[in-house]
């Protein structure tokens, strides 16, 4: 039987939903409006696409946003100044520095700066560490939406063996740090593990999260896992493409190369998982969804500790 196809469309609505009640909740009752800053240096393409669509979402569910593009060759001190302004504001709840940020600049160096009580995207060395030892923190968005995935869809953590592939300050080490707060036994893999696929085998709930399309296949997945994607790469290469879309999807993959010169992959061969899996998330469709979900509600959260509600 194929996999049962986890949609992250549906659950990030259900959420999105939920954060717009309590954001008209906060605003009625206690006269307030959570407030979001995205700051992007640059023009990464990708990073644009992202930060149009945190600060569209924000506007949609009532929270205040401000976008603030700074140039390619703008110095990190000068970066740093604009963080500590807005660490500043008492209007701004949430401040997100997208990455990556353009070479030249150290991403410790300004994801250290921001206010911990403001750090939604749980990237301040101080959140991550509140995080691994179970402190209520800002946790990383991506792998916190992984959660929500995994619990609106009734797929049991406790106890279970979670095996993570990627060690990202982004995704793999908080994602491990959460799946051991829900009580998983959990495995971190990386590039330099042996024999990976016996490892991977193992998981009953197997996260991809390495940066290469389609890396794990039908050998790397056991009986009945769930197969949670987090990559996000293009295949242009259309024999690539073959080898990675089942039958049903591929007409649609190749009309998109044909199109627009790529066509988006995960981590994980999607035909293979479909196979092997017992539940799967696709890519697009999938984690990247609740990523913008789960910063909204980082926002909202945000907003009411700092404003002792
Ligand atoms: N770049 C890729 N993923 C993320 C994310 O979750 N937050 C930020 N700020 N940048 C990213």
């Amino acid at each position: 039987m194929p996999a049962r196809v986890l949609s992250g469309k549906a659950i990030a609505d259900e959420i999105k939903a939920e954060i717009s009640a309590e954001v008209a909740d906060l605003r009625e009752i206690h006269g307030l409006t959570p407030g979001l800053a995205v700051i992007r240096v640059g023009d990464d393409a990708a990073s644009a696409v992202y930060v149009g669509s945190k600060v569209r979402t924000a506007e949609e569910l009532g929270i205040a946003s401000e976008h603030i593009h700074l140039d390619e060759d703008t110095p990190g001190r000068r970066v740093i100044e604009v963080v500590e302004d807005l660490n500043r504001r008492h209007d701004i709840d949430g401040i997100l520095v997208q990455l990556p940020l353009p070479k030249g600049i150290d991403e410790r160096d300004i994801l250290e700066r921001i206010d911990p009580e403001k750090d939604v995207d749980g990237f301040n060395p101080l959140n991550a560490g509140r995080l691994a030892q179970g402190y209520p923190a800002l946790a990383p968005c991506t792998p916190a939406g992984v959660i929500e995935i995994l619990k609106r869809s009734d797929i049991a953590i406790a106890g279970r063996h979670a095996v993570v592939v990627g060690r990202s300050n982004i995704v793999g080490k908080p994602m491990a740090m959460l799946l051991l707060q829900e009580n998983a036994t959990v495995t971190i893999c990386h590039s330099r593990t042996q024999d990976l696929p016996s490892i991977t085998r193992q998981a009953d709930i197997l996260v991809a999260a390495i940066g290469r399309a389609g890396f794990i296949r039908g050998e790397h997945i056991g009986a009945g896992a769930t197969v949670i994607d987090v990559g996000i790469n293009n295949v242009s290469d259309i024999s690539a493409a073959e080898s990675l879309f089942a039958p049903e999807d591929i007409e649609k993959r190749l009309a998109a190369i044909e199109k627009r010169g790529s066509t988006l992959v995960g981590d994980v061969n999607p035909r293979e998982a479909m196979e092997k899996a017992a539940n799967f998330t696709p890519v697009p469709g999938g984690v990247g969804l609740l990523t913008v979900a789960m910063l909204m509600k980082n926002t909202v959260s945000a907003a009411k500790i700092r404003r002792g509600l």
